[in-house]
């Protein structure tokens, strides 16, 4: 799993923050020296994208270290970098989510985009088999992110989101959603939050460029106060959409 990814959606044929995706994906491989033709893969993701023929979508990128000649923890810097990338037509209607809270077991570089999901994976999948959709992750009580997106909840007309640290990934779409909904005069605060401020939240809602914004329903292992379709998450959510789905 020595590679980095991007999942980079798009609408009408036409990349959403499509800079930002690829200035994140620059910046992963930075992070873990591995060197990347930024230019020629921006123009392999346009392709994929133009080629596909699809309206709405997203293409899934990936950037590996290569193939060493032994198996070695100590990569050989001179390895040439492997990159693959794919089409996925998709369309980007409302999901509500039934979610379970669970210990962030990840590794503390969550904010690399990493193919290295062992963490994500287990816990998606132990949430999937007791009928979950996703998982609202805490190291000890403090909220960070979920499986696959960023964690997002409102009360007092406020709207909360965990900050930035090394401990969650700086999603694209948490970024754009909190640039919107203050211009549009939304109080937004980014902070610490535990689980226990889930409860009084009367909305819950998840971020990912395949997600959008996603509702939460349900949170199986913990009571809330959650108003379906609460008018500020459909602010919210009219918002998005009218910037980037339309
Ligand atoms: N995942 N946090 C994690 C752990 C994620 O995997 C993702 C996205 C996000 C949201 O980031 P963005 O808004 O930039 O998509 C947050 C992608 C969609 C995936 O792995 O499929």
């Amino acid at each position: 799993s020595d590679s980095v990814y991007e999942v980079i959606p798009f609408h009408n044929a036409k990349g959403i923050a499509f800079d930002r995706h690829i200035k994140r994906l620059q910046k992963s491989c930075n992070s873990l020296s591995i060197s990347a033709n930024i230019d020629l893969i921006s123009k392999e993701i346009i392709e994929l994208i133009n080629k596909s023929k699809f309206k709405d979508g997203y293409v899934y990128y990936q950037v590996s270290r290569g193939v060493d000649q032994i198996r070695s923890h100590m990569f050989n810097a001179d390895i040439s970098t492997e990159t693959f990338g794919y089409v996925v037509e998709h369309t980007f209607e409302s999901q509500s989510l039934k979610v379970m809270l669970c210990e962030d077991v990840r590794w503390q570089r969550c904010d690399i985009k990493s193919t290295s999901l062992l963490g994500n994976i287990m816990s998606m999948n132990n949430a999937k088999n007791s009928g979950c959709d996703e998982v609202i992750m805490h190291k000890d009580r403090v909220i960070t992110e979920g499986g696959a997106s960023n964690v997002f909840f409102a009360s007092n007309d406020c709207v909360y989101t965990p900050n930035l640290s090394k401990n969650i990934l700086p999603g694209i779409t948490r970024e754009l959603l909190i640039e919107k909904i203050k211009a549009s005069g939304i109080n937004v605060q980014e902070g610490s939050f535990k689980i226990d401020d889930l409860k009084d939240a009367k909305s819950i809602w998840l971020t990912s460029s395949t997600k959008g914004l996603a509702q939460v329903i349900e949170i199986t292992n913990q009571e809330t106060n959650i108003v379906v379709d609460h008018p500020l998450f459909l602010e919210c959510e009219k918002i998005f959409k009218n910037n980037f789905l339309s």
